[in-house]
């Protein structure tokens, strides 16, 4: 009888059911078990059968309604269960998710970029040149003689067979790369990576950064230069910043100069730093040698300039309190999170 195929049907859709959720198991509860429930009109339908068969219809309606209401219980049991089980685990569902955590800079490329930005405001343009150079752009361009003690092969690291190349063992290699190739004026920094044979310690390493500056045009004098460190100085540790500048010797400057910046003598930590003079040497600089201009095509009767170069990683470690180079390359990102508020 087709009544009999109506109520079967519910049964094998409400057995086939598989609500996911609360909401869906409330769903099968109103559906099969509400009060208007899909199997109250069928329950009324009941007239309409034979006498004979009324009794097996009556069964099977209660069979729908009793596999109904166990499943509903199994469902609502099981999800107990689920809430108990993630309360057991101490699980709080309602809690906002894990926060992402962004990474943060590196105290090499912070201090870096601080030096980039105050020569960029002051016109100068950054140039990035290449990290393996020939032996003509990091040392014979440079005036660097060829028994100078930085072309022993103690000191430097030299590409395998190979005298000609080497890991460029200052910046100073990117005034050669744009001398030849840029006409004055010129007006560059370039930071970057450098390397050295030396035996790593708490106060070196193996490689390190530095930035250049090159500034080549008519006219340029020592004051010029003067001026441009001063600035510099200032932006960087501090408008009160006096420096001083005191005769060295670069082979590719004449005369040359370092320059100390005045670190002042406050704490403990001041006496050992500046070795109880207040005054910390922070970079090398120079009036090009007239002879590095001619080595690189430029008229030196025409055009003079200044250059300088400066370590990185000293003044990281002074500006945070840096006590070992080494932390610096290790990555540690217990010791690189903590300059994450740095900028
Ligand atoms: N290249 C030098 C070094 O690595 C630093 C330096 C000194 C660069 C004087 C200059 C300069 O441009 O004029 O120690």
């Amino acid at each position: 009888m087709e009544i009999f195929d109506k109520v079967n049907a519910i049964l094998a859709e409400m057995n086939a059911a598989a609500p996911q959720n609360a909401e869906e198991t409330e769903q099968f509860r109103i559906k099969y078990l509400g009060s208007k429930n899909i199997l109250k009109p069928l329950m009324g339908e009941i007239r309409n059968v034979p006498n004979e068969r009324k009794k097996e219809y009556g069964q099977l309606i209660n069979k729908v309604k009793q596999a109904a209401q166990n499943k509903y219980d199994e469902l609502k049991a099981a999800s107990e269960n689920a809430a108990d089980a993630a309360e057991a685990q101490d699980l709080d569902l309602t809690a906002p998710g894990e926060p992402l955590e962004l990474g943060s800079r590196h105290p090499v490329s912070i201090v870096m970029n601080r030096i980039i930005q105050i020569f960029e405001r002051i016109g100068f343009t950054v140039s990035e040149e290449r990290e393996i150079e020939d032996d003509w752009h990091n040392f014979t361009a440079m005036n660097t003689p060829e028994d100078h003690p930085a072309r022993d092969m103690q000191d430097t690291f030299y590409l395998k067979d190979s005298m000609q190349m080497l890991l460029r063992t200052h910046t100073s290699s990117v005034q050669a790369r744009t001398m030849t190739t840029e006409k004055p004026p010129i007006r560059i920094i370039a930071p970057g990576r450098v390397y050295r044979n030396e035996t790593i310690s708490s106060r070196s390493h193996a490689q390190f950064h530095q930035v250049e500056g090159l500034y080549i045009d008519e006219n340029v004098s020592f004051a010029d230069m003067k001026q441009t460190l001063l600035y510099f100085a200032k932006e960087m540790y501090g408008v009160d910043k006096e420096i001083r500048l005191r005769p060295s010797y670069f082979p590719f400057t004449e005369p040359s100069a370092e320059m100390d910046v005045y670190w002042g003598l406050e704490s403990e930590a001041d006496y050992r730093i500046t070795k109880g003079t207040g005054w910390l040497e922070i970079l090398g600089c120079g009036m090009v040698d007239p002879q590095v201009l001619e080595n690189c095509g430029i008229d030196p009767e025409k055009y003079s300039g200044f250059a300088f170069g400066m370590g990185i990683e000293r003044q990281a470690m002074l500006l945070y309190g840096i006590e070992d180079i080494r932390l610096l390359f290790e990555n540690d990102v217990r010791f690189l999170r903590q300059f994450a508020s740095a900028l």
